[in-house]
């Protein structure tokens, strides 16, 4: 390794800061050596209508996996994001939203959209939805969408958000996992300036979910759709004739708050679930401390709602704060490169949270975008989602922030429900690249393929040996499935599923996954999702997807595609299945190169050996390590000529 630079804690950053450096020591060690104490103090943050008595009650052990936080606590989610800042701040923004047109923007108090989730909440009652209801959201970035999930919770209904950019059948797979009864969405959603069809995805995914008994429709664009009358209701029309004050139930702590469906190394997407209590004080608290959140401050995270860092940090961390979040609808390139940091000027944002794709991508366009602008309002930088490699860092750090800004590299996952790896921007040096230390109550351990913890400076598999208040609860439906995915590797520790490389200092680097989940533009697929969704093609035999960096997404889709005999292989085809997995999954899962495999290299007994592929597919021929246990040792040579003539 070259000689990595530190980037000391400035004191600006540390003066401000809620934790420097000894106070980050101090409640470390605390947080560890008595967790109980630790998070029982922290959990009066929120408003509880009946006290816990109990903290934390949590078993890795795998025939006996169970988590439970404040589990004799009741509290709503809703009201500790709304009703308990009324009096203080009810006139305060809660929400500026940024439409995708520059000319397009508002600003929503914490009162009104108390009574945007009021109405909807009631609205939802008289529609019959009741506590533990699943109801699917499938909407844009407008506000809407976060008063859905808002009300959602105040009624005690779990909600399930499906990103907008999913297929009408990823839709419907993830309502009939869920059974939902209601489904929320809008007309068409608006994206660098082009409509996306929501209402005509989601009548075509209700057309496979009888379970369905209303759609309630948001007008954003006012364009055409298609109308059942009886299952279809207009979101304006429900709310105005709800109570503008339904009350919050009351709702157990450890009761279920959402179902987010992510991918994994096997079969279909997960139903991640979450509980009450636990997410939302861990969402608020990371959220207060990572990005250094005080009053008045204007912050901004550019995810999309429909993944959990739209969950934690643009919806439940940020408003059960009191916080002033905004809410962007558009894309970072749209109307041209600048604009990310032309919205930054116009509403003076401070804090700003993204991903490395989306650095990445900006980075292209050079530096002209960005000192165009004048971005003195920013003080502190987020990033998210996969690693971000030094040279975008550094970028990012010079360039965007004018090297002022520190960045927080947030390591977490859809599971975690918050951060867990992190710098503090009052209290941590920072090295580009490195997630650095963990957060409060975190004990990440790196462990050997065997499962021996490592000690000092190393590298190896990343576990975490003992529960957090955010972490989720089990997969809707099967238990089973979420004890043998995070507890079974790895018996009595929670497995990430990523590498990680321990430093000399005890700081974390983040290596990615070492799972068969690929990371594409900080979107998580499953490898075995695309090659369901190829093989179901017609001309289709067999097929073996496997990550390859790409320069911009991180990890590119690269897919082994064996034909059926008689088929051609054509540039016709490629094009057909490149669209064909598009139309099926969504277009994140579009396949960025698609090589023919007249055979895939598999062991005797038939396992596809994908260490392999992974190499080819890297460029790395020359290392592929032992094939000797290959059926069929000719395969590869063919694949590896083939290689050459692909991007
Ligand atoms: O591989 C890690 C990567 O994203 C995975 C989690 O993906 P998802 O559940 O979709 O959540 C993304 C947003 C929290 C992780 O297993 N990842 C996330 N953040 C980082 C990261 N890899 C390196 N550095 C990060 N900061």
């Amino acid at each position: 390794m070259s000689e990595v630079k530190t980037y000391p804690v400035s004191t600006n950053a540390s003066q401000r800061a809620w934790i420097d450096e000894s106070k980050y020591f101090e409640m470390y060690e605390k947080s560890i050596k008595n967790p109980d104490a630790f998070w029982g103090e922290q959990g009066k943050q929120l408003d509880w209508i009946k006290p816990y008595t109990k903290v934390k009650n949590a078993s890795f052990e795998p025939d006996n996996v169970s988590i439970k936080w404040f589990e004799d606590g009741t509290l709503n989610a809703s009201y500790n994001c709304l009703d308990r800042h009324l009096a203080e701040r009810g006139d305060q923004t809660a929400i500026i939203w940024e439409g995708d047109d520059p000319g397009e923007d508002k600003k929503i108090t914490y009162r009104e959209l108390h009574e945007m989730v009021c109405r909807l909440a009631g609205g939802l009652k008289s529609l019959g939805a009741k506590k533990g209801d699943r109801i699917t959201i499938y909407m844009p970035m407008i506000p809407e969408a976060a008063a859905a999930m808002l009300a959602c919770a105040r009624i005690g209904a779990i909600h399930s958000v499906v990103f907008g950019g999913f297929s009408p059948d990823s839709l419907a797979n993830r309502i009939q996992d869920c059974d939902s009864n209601i489904l929320i969405t809008a007309d068409e959603g608006l994206r660098g300036g082009r409509k996306v069809p929501l209402k005509k995805n989601a009548d075509a995914a209700m057309a496979n979910c009888p379970s369905i008994k209303h759609c309630v429709v948001v007008k954003r664009t006012g364009g055409d759709i298609g109308w059942q009358s009886g299952r279809d209701v207009w979101h304006h029309e429900l709310c105005a004739q709800a109570s503008p004050d339904t009350p919050a139930a009351e709702m157990s702590a450890e009761d279920p708050l959402f179902i987010l469906y992510t991918s994994g190394s096997t079969g279909k997407p997960k139903g991640v679930l979450h509980t009450t209590g636990g997410y939302l004080l861990f969402s608020a608290m990371t959220h207060k401390y990572v990005f250094d959140y005080h009053d008045g401050d204007i912050y901004w995270c550019t995810a999309d709602v429909g993944w959990v860092t739209g969950h934690s940090y643009i919806v439940y961390g940020p408003l059960a704060n009191g916080a002033v979040t905004l809410m962007f609808e558009g894309v970072p390139n749209y109307p041209d490169a600048s604009r990310f940091w032309q919205v930054c000027d116009k509403h003076k944002v401070n804090i700003f949270y993204t991903a490395p794709t989306a650095i990445r991508a900006l980075m292209r366009e050079g530096e002209e975008p960005v000192k165009s602008t004048d971005r003195s309002s920013l003080r502190l930088l987020g990033s998210v989602g996969e690693p971000i490699n030094p040279e975008a860092w550094k970028w990012y750090h010079e360039v965007v922030g004018d090297e002022r800004c520190p960045i927080v590299d947030t390591w977490w996952q859809t599971e975690t429900g918050g951060i867990l790896i992190t710098p503090l921007p009052g209290a941590t040096p920072l090295k580009p690249g490195s997630a650095t230390r963990p957060f409060f109550g975190v004990q990440p351990q790196i462990v050997d393929a065997d499962g021996k913890p490592l000690e000092g400076a190393c590298e190896g598999n990343l576990c975490m040996t003992t529960s957090w208040p955010g972490q989720m609860r089990t997969v809707f439906g099967d238990h089973e499935r979420f004890v043998q995915t995070y507890f079974s590797t790895y018996p009595g520790r929670y497995f990430t599923g990523d590498g990680c490389r321990r430093d000399e200092d005890g700081y974390y680097w983040i290596t990615g996954r070492v799972d068969d989940v690929i990371n594409v533009s900080g979107h998580r697929m499953g490898t075995a999702e695309v090659e369901s969704s190829l093989v179901a093609h017609p001309k289709v035999s067999e097929a073996a997807v496997v990550g390859y960096p790409h320069d911009i997404k991180g990890q590119g889709i690269y897919a082994y595609v064996t034909l059926l005999v008689g088929e051609e292989p054509t540039e016709e085809l490629r094009k057909e299945l490149v669209q064909w997995v598009r139309k099926d999954i969504g277009p994140i899962a579009s396949p960025d190169l698609i090589q023919w495999a007249p055979g895939l290299p598999k062991t005797r007994s038939g396992k596809i050996m994908r260490r392999i592929l992974r190499k080819i597919a890297e460029n790395d021929a020359s290392n592929l390590g032992d094939t000797s246990t290959l059926a069929d040792p000719s395969v590869v040579a063919d694949l590896v000529e083939n290689r050459m003539n692909q991007g």
